[in-house]
């Protein structure tokens, strides 16, 4: 194998593998070794300023000026990763099988995988399946998964023209936070659906979201509202629906955020619409 890295890269993609080696991740893809055995390694640029948005479905305005926001912290753990030739999201489900990789596994029902349009423009990534989601394998499918349908409503949009998942595919026992390592371990197979689908927007519902994809360590109440960007990506952080179901005055942000997400897109309000 040939290996095309310049000195910063190199340390950095060895500070990443170092990083994975300890907490005992070797291997992501079932398969990834008959890629590219002769290739040199691409490794994608660091994070840059987005590009023009894309036109598609939806008529995007361009913005006067974009109110980009740096990124908080440096690239994420996961910058390093190399696209994975003719993807998709079967294949990503299949990678994963019967994963028993950390933990989560043991008390898991089902795998949630994610939910929705495979060409959404608009994704929205949450932290981990709860009760509802492990029993029915799909995600937000309880109270805080009513409330984002009704979010999602709100915007003009249906469930299905959206694409849903979480960093973790197993619920944590008890609804816990996902722990730094189980986040390690899921991450790259939700960094995966991301660049299978490619969305104009990615919405992170939540500190865990905002943590897996762009290694935040600002909180979201600091994050959230801002135009942030994840490898070329618009990426807007806002409340997660759990939250607002203990703290509904949040409604409020967490609405001006998606009006947000809806200019980008060229959305219209549900005329009724209410969080
Ligand atoms: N909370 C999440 O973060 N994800 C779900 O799928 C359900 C609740």
């Amino acid at each position: 194998m040939t290996l095309a890295l310049d000195e910063p890269t190199r340390k950095k993609l060895e500070e990443t593998l170092r990083y994975f080696e300890e907490i005992g991740v070797r291997e992501f893809f079932t398969d990834r070794a008959r890629q590219g055995a002769d290739e040199a390694v691409a490794v994608p640029a660091s994070i840059q300023p987005v590009a023009a948005p894309r036109v598609g479905v939806f008529a995007a305005p361009e913005l006067a000026t974009p109110a980009w926001t740096p990124i908080p912290q440096g690239p994420s753990l996961f910058d390093a990763m190399d696209r994975v030739e003719n993807d998709s999201l079967e294949r990503i489900r299949t990678d994963i099988g019967d994963c028993k990789r950390c933990r989560l596994c043991e008390r898991r029902t089902n795998i949630v995988f994610g939910d929705g349009s495979a060409k959404a423009e608009l994704v929205f990534v949450g932290e981990g399946p709860g009760h509802d989601e492990d029993i029915q394998g799909l995600p937000f499918v309880g109270r805080a998964g009513k409330l984002l349908n009704q979010m999602i409503e709100a915007m003009g949009l249906q469930r299905r023209d959206v694409y849903i998942c979480n960093v973790v595919k197993c619920r944590p026992p008890e609804n816990r936070a996902p722990e730094k390592d189980e986040m390690a371990i899921c991450s790259p197979f939700l960094l995966r659906q991301l660049d299978v689908i490619q969305p104009k927007v990615i919405v992170c519902l939540g500190a865990v979201a905002l943590k897996a994809l762009l290694g935040a360590e600002k909180g979201i109440t600091q994050l959230r509202g801002q135009w942030l960007e994840y490898r070329g990506t618009r990426l807007m952080a806002t409340y997660h629906p759990a939250y607002l179901l203990r703290n509904p005055n949040a409604k409020g942000d967490v609405w001006k955020d998606l009006q947000k997400v809806m200019n980008v897109l060229g959305l219209q309000a549900r005329r009724e619409a209410r969080l």
